[in-house]
């Protein structure tokens, strides 16, 4: 049986991280053989494209480059970790993948969701996640979250200015609204085991269905 695919989405600071190693941790205790990846990265040539992305040589990428690199890194990530691991039954947890890539560089970014998409096509054949959790965070508990995590500095993307993460946000909304069935917004406010339980409770349907 062709395991399952959830990814996290959100915008900076919105403790997506977190949730996405609790449910990890929930699904193995649940018996189930589930992994714990990210992107950009999850294989030694996506995590090397991670450090050119967020850490940029020179005077950093046009948005045209930024958007192949994502794309070439989650073609390998796709085809190295992602599929196989789905294809031998196993549960894997993506913090972050398709929808960032149409949140940051198609929406944000101006590349349109259309060129996102295609990239898409060509590097990963339209690989979709089987649930997408976007954690809604407020702008407050936003800022507070990234003073505690990296003490204001920020890497090549999360330093871009705030009228950019808020194009961001507003499209990781607009996609949730568009296809419902795919997308779960989950509250990220509140307690960490508060929002797991949300997390949990979206999460529930399709371990139903993997049972069943
Ligand atoms: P992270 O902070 O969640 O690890 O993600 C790294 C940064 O990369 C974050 O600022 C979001 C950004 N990003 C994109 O711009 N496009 C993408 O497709 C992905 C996966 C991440």
């Amino acid at each position: 049986m062709r395991g399952r695919f959830v990814a996290f989405e959100g915008g900076e600071g919105c403790g997506k991280s977190t949730q996405a190693r609790k449910l990890v941790e929930a699904l193995q205790g649940a018996g189930l053989t589930a992994l714990h990846t990210r992107e950009p990265g999850g294989t030694p040539g996506a995590e090397a494209i991670r450090t050119l992305l967020l850490e940029p040589p020179g005077a950093g990428w046009g948005m045209e480059a930024e958007a192949l690199l994502f794309a070439a890194a989650r073609a390998d990530h796709v085809a190295c970790h992602i599929r196989p691991a789905l294809e031998r039954g196993d549960w894997v947890v993506s913090d972050r993948f398709l929808d960032s890539s149409r949140a940051y560089q198609g929406a944000a970014g101006r590349m349109g969701d259309a060129a996102i998409r295609t990239l898409h096509t060509i590097g990963s054949r339209d690989l979709l996640p089987d649930l997408t959790l976007v954690l809604d965070v407020d702008d407050a508990t936003v800022s507070r979250r990234l003073g505690l995590r990296d003490g204001g500095a920020s890497d090549a993307i999360g330093g871009r200015n705030a009228a950019y993460h808020q194009a961001v946000n507003a499209a990781f909304r607009e996609f949730a609204g568009a296809e419902g069935e795919r997308f779960a917004v989950i509250s990220g406010t509140g307690s960490i085991d508060a929002v797991h339980d949300r997390v949990w409770q979206a999460v529930s349907p399709l371990l139903d269905r993997h049972r069943a």
